[in-house]
């Protein structure tokens, strides 16, 4: 693989070679998860694990970027934490769906961008199973590429709550935690049209910007769990703030409303409801 030295990136350039890695790292664990040999630990909690294919797929992402940007920084779930001499940092989910990838429930996804300080410049989600490649590069449009074909992608023109289909998630913590987000998906289940629970922060995200789902909410992410299908959402002309529709930069963990933007509002005043 060519080494770049980056003084005006070209993210085009760039995004050939995270989305090649993605599909790399994607045909590891799409083979991977057709044999039965999944070993299981526990990290944070009893209920968060991690395999020892998170580990491969991070270990060759890591070993591709490395060797083509020798001087990014690159944040990984599995433990990788290199500052770079610039101020790129590549930030890596080398499975995002573990829970579903350890049981056999087939959704789940690589997921790779690149940020500048807090912007974010490229991003890759590839779903293995699926072969849906979801990119996009800042100011360049978000994209999916399914075997031959890239088309651009779109949020929804949903503005009806009652008619949105939404998707959220729930922490590792949620047995032991009050932020469970319990009571924000009864609030939602009796306000949109339908609720989903996929297991795949990064592939709610690329489905929002799909227009597959018009709305998203989760507590607690992880950087890398949103890093790429954040930019995937923006350049397809959807919004991602907080919880109050404020803007929100990537940070370690971050609480995310994502949504086509005609939602925005109406899913802002549901999470308010909540807290009063
Ligand atoms: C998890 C998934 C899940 C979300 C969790 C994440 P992992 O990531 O994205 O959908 O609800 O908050 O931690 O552990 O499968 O990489
Ligand atoms: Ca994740
Ligand atoms: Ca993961």
């Amino acid at each position: 693989m060519p080494t770049y030295t980056v003084t005006q990136p070209d993210l085009a350039a760039i995004l050939l070679v995270a989305a090649e890695t993605a599909r790399e790292a994607g045909a590891l664990i799409r083979e991977a998860y057709a044999r039965d040999d999944r070993t299981i630990e526990n990290k944070s909690s009893a209920i968060d694990w991690v395999t020892q294919y998170d580990k491969a797929s991070e270990a060759l992402i890591v070993g591709r970027l490395r060797a083509a940007f020798p001087d990014f920084g690159i944040i990984g779930e599995e433990g990788t934490d290199e500052m770079g001499s610039q101020p790129y940092t590549w930030y890596i989910d080398p499975i995002d769906g573990t829970t579903n990838f350890a049981h056999g429930f087939p959704m789940f996804c690589v997921s790779i961008a690149l940020y500048h300080d807090e912007t974010a410049l490229v991003a890759v989600v590839y779903d293995p199973l699926r072969d849906e490649c979801f990119s996009a590069t800042r100011g360049g449009g978000a994209h999916l590429t399914v075997g031959k074909v890239t088309r651009p992608l779109h949020v929804s023109s949903e503005t009806r709550l009652v008619a949105a289909l939404l998707a959220t998630g729930y922490p590792y913590d949620v047995h032991t935690s009050p932020a469970n987000n319990l009571v924000e998906t009864g609030l939602f289940a009796l306000a949109a049209q339908g609720l989903r629970r996929a297991g795949s922060a990064a592939l709610d995200l690329a489905y929002v910007a799909a227009g597959r789902l018009d709305g998203y909410w989760e507590y607690k992410l992880s950087s890398w769990d949103v890093a790429a299908s954040w930019l995937i959402v923006q350049e397809a002309g959807g919004v991602v703030t907080d919880f109050d529709g404020r803007p929100v930069a990537i940070r370690r963990m971050v609480d995310l409303l994502v949504s086509n933007g005609h939602l925005h509002e109406q899913m802002v005043e549901v999470l308010k409801a909540r807290r009063q």
